[in-house]
């Protein structure tokens, strides 16, 4: 089966072709950061205009790329939610149109289940069960996931996501919006042990997070130099280094006690902030320790993509299941809503 998935729930347009047996046949990604980058942050109505833009021609671009032709399609997989509400509708409006035009069916994806599901789009994919740790700009979650749609969440932030406090405390550094990879690059030239950040919430039991106080302790450290302007550069730098010490130590420590906790021996990490070097490296050292495996996707599989909403429109497809002709979107959307897909 022939799957073309449409992502456009925030900044970035992503389109792709997935077959059920042949893997991923083409994919295509414009990111919108030029656009919000003046403003320090995702603009929604900016986003919505800029999907109608560029949609449909990337469609075509990708077809022509790929060598498929619109009947040789049996299927569209669009990002259903969440997100913000006008991006979402830009794709689920054409995913619905194109599928009706085609007379194929058409399936909304949950964007964290395609997430959950990227690093199977690599060349040694995760068995199920495992424990995953998604963590993006507006979600920290652990899960532990038995098959597709049978996810019992362990642990959640209560407040920012990970991604958001890198977003947030690179604002504070001065440094330009997506704020994950601008302090992970100065990072690398921070002097370890000059600032001490805190590790919130690993002292108490369970498996949810909080990263909010992290921007604060930032904010203060940042404050006793006078204004972010009067950083200096090694200054700056030893402060990515310290904050991103702080959240991936945090994300390690809950990931060791959720493979515990669940005697599970995998871990998936998805999401943005997964992209992280640091964090791969670290996980991976402690996995090593627990017998247990890691599993990611290439780096660009792990922020917003196209492929990975076609991967997981084309599991469910593949199983029967699509939706109504109405369209429909899902600003906010708990993972555990979704219906379990059969074995
Ligand atoms: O998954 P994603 O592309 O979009 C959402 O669904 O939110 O995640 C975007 C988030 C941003 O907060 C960005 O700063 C963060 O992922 N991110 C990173 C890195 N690359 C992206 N955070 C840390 N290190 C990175 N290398
Ligand atoms: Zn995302």
């Amino acid at each position: 089966m022939l799957v073309l998935g449409i992502e456009t729930s925030c900044d970035e347009t992503g389109v792709a072709l997935y077959h059920s047996e042949r893997g991923l046949l083409a994919q295509a990604l414009h990111s919108q950061i030029d656009l919000h980058q003046q403003h320090g942050g995702v603009v929604p109505e900016l986003a919505s205009r800029d999907h109608v833009r560029k949609a449909l021609p990337m469609i075509d671009a990708l077809l022509q790329e790929a060598n498929v032709k619109a009947t040789d399609i049996n299927g569209v997989a669009y990002t259903a939610g969440p997100g913000l509400i006008g991006a979402l509708l830009v794709g689920a409006s054409l995913g619905r149109a194109l599928a009706m035009g085609w007379g194929v069916p058409a399936l909304g994806v949950h964007h964290m289940e395609g997430h959950l599901l990227a690093p199977m789009l690599e060349q040694n994919p995760p068995e199920f069960p495992f424990v995953a740790l998604l963590v993006s700009g507006g979600h920290t979650q652990l899960v532990d996931v038995e098959g597709i749609g049978r996810y019992r969440l362990l642990g959640e932030s209560v407040d920012d996501a990970a991604g958001e406090a890198f977003d947030k405390t690179a604002k504070l550094l001065g440094l330009p919006y997506p704020g994950g990879p601008a302090i992970a690059k100065i990072a690398e030239q921070g002097r370890a042990g000059q600032y001490e950040f805190p590790r919130p919430m690993v002292n108490r039991p369970g498996l949810d997070f909080s990263f909010s106080g992290l921007k604060t302790y930032a904010k203060n450290a940042i404050a006793q130099h006078g204004a972010p302007e009067q950083l200096s550069e090694q200054t700056r730098a030893d402060l990515a280094l310290a904050f991103e010490q702080a959240v991936v130590s945090t994300l390690c420590i809950k990931c060791r006690r959720a493979l515990q906790q669940t005697g599970r021996k995998r871990l998936v990490i998805a999401g943005g902030v997964s992209a992280n070097r640091r964090l791969r490296h670290d996980l991976g050292a402690t996995l090593e320790k627990l017998n247990a495996e890691l599993f990611y996707a290439r780096p660009e599989f792990c922020t917003d993509n196209g492929a990975m909403i076609a991967l997981a429109g084309a599991l469910r497809l593949v199983a029967g299941q699509h939706d109504g002709s109405a369209i429909e979107v899902f600003p906010r959307w708990p993972l555990t809503d979704l219906a379990a897909l059969q074995a």
